[in-house]
């Protein structure tokens, strides 16, 4: 049988630090299993602006569609503010996911438990908060025509189109029915239909598809009593669907509550090969200091393996040395809260003790990675957001 093939696109900022780290976890615990993987390696978003004009070449969507699955690292950066918005690093990666097809966008926000205390809400709010947001990736008003700005200066129109046909919303919301069945079975489908007709159409095809799936209780929330609701009562929650926009702001506000928007990671689904990725950006403040937090990478090669790989059972091995190494108190300098217990570590010696946790388990993670002196968080030099 041929090896598993994984397109690697490093991309931006911290993304090639965070993915090197990804990649040497992917090879080694596919090692452990026996599970034959290759990768290949191309520039993505800036880097390929960089290297040849464009975000994204014919050549890396001609590779992605031959991968089994691709692993991103991260997109953009402050020098490409000024570049042709055509030609943005963004661009680059809106193109990649609607040349996959990878319509469904996974990503789940929980609360680890050695990071309870990181979360800006009370312990007693997100103890138990596990949710899944499945988000609509390839429409909606990112893609929808017509859209443009135009008139002459001083009267300009700028506008967007968010519009979802009936088979586009059917196929994600049968997907997130799908996983809330896998979960605890409850579905939150969130709309503006008070509003808008795209949403009113929206939560009919919801409705229309809930009794092919009785045993999922599904309920409608307004998009901005959603918003609250998350902050106040984030623990309700189980699956989440909505359209394109609703969940990029939605997921990052979700990630944010769980105190770990550094550690989440992301799946983009579609029939295809699956698109992986962390959900922090590229975090160009503190690329090349050798700090960023590569847990969220690692964990996204955890979900490549489960939903691209069908190896559950490697994803899990990944997923334990994650929490074995947070459990032993490690923590990248976004995490580090000088707790008793704790001790910051870098990029690569994290790396380090994930690998290590794979193969000798957690109790000699604390005693063999070695720590690194670097600046704390809020420190003049250290400078993370
Ligand atoms: C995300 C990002 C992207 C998006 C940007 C970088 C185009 O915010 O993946 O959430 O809006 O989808
Ligand atoms: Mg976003």
């Amino acid at each position: 049988m041929s090896a598993f093939h994984v397109l690697m696109l490093p991309g931006d900022g911290i993304g090639p630090e965070v993915l090197a780290v990804a990649e040497h976890a992917l090879t080694t615990v596919c090692a452990t299993g026996n599970f034959a993987i290759e990768t290949t390696t191309h520039p993505f978003g800036g880097a390929a602006y960089d290297a040849h004009g464009v975000p994204v070449t014919e050549a890396t969507l001609a590779a992605a569609s031959a991968a089994d699955a691709v692993l991103l690292g991260a997109v953009g950066g402050p020098q490409y503010d000024t570049v042709d918005p055509a030609v943005r690093p963004e661009r680059g990666l809106l193109a990649l996911r609607k040349h996959l097809g990878v319509y469904a966008n996974l990503r789940p926000a929980r609360c680890f438990p050695a990071l309870a205390h990181a979360s800006p809400l009370k312990a007693e709010l997100t103890r138990n908060v596990d949710i899944l947001f499945v988000r609509e990736l390839i429409g909606g008003i990112y893609f929808g025509e017509p859209r443009g700005i135009d008139g002459p200066p001083g009267e300009r129109r700028g506008y967007n189109t968010m519009v979802y046909s009936e088979p586009e919303i059917a196929r994600i919301v049968r997907r997130a029915f799908g996983l809330a069945q896998k979960r605890r079975k409850r579905l939150t489908s969130v709309d503006k239909a008070n509003v808008l007709e795209v949403h009113r159409l929206w939560r009919r095809v919801v409705d229309g598809i809930a009794p092919e799936f009785p045993d999922v209780a599904v309920d409608h929330l307004y998009v901005d009593n959603c918003a609250m609701q998350l902050a106040t009562r984030p623990g309700q929650f189980d699956v989440v669907v909505t359209g394109n926009l609703f969940g990029d702001i939605l997921s990052d506000e979700a990630a944010a509550l769980t105190g770990s928007l550094g550690v989440l990671p992301s799946a983009a689904l579609g029939e295809g090969p699956g698109l992986f990725e962390p959900v922090h950006g590229s975090a160009p403040d503190i690329a090349g200091q050798g700090i960023a937090n590569p847990i969220a990478a690692v964990l996204s090669a955890a979900m490549l393996l489960r939903w691209s790989a069908k190896r559950n059972d490697l994803a899990l091995r990944l997923e334990r040395a994650v929490d074995d190494c947070l459990g032993a108190g490690l923590r990248t300098a976004d995490l580090f809260t000088g707790r008793t217990g704790e001790r910051q570590v870098g990029t690569q010696a994290l790396g380090d003790a994930i690998i290590d946790a794979l193969s000798t388990g957690p109790s000699r993670v604390a005693k063999k990675s070695p720590t690194v002196k670097i600046p704390r968080v809020g420190d003049a030099t250290g400078g993370i957001q």
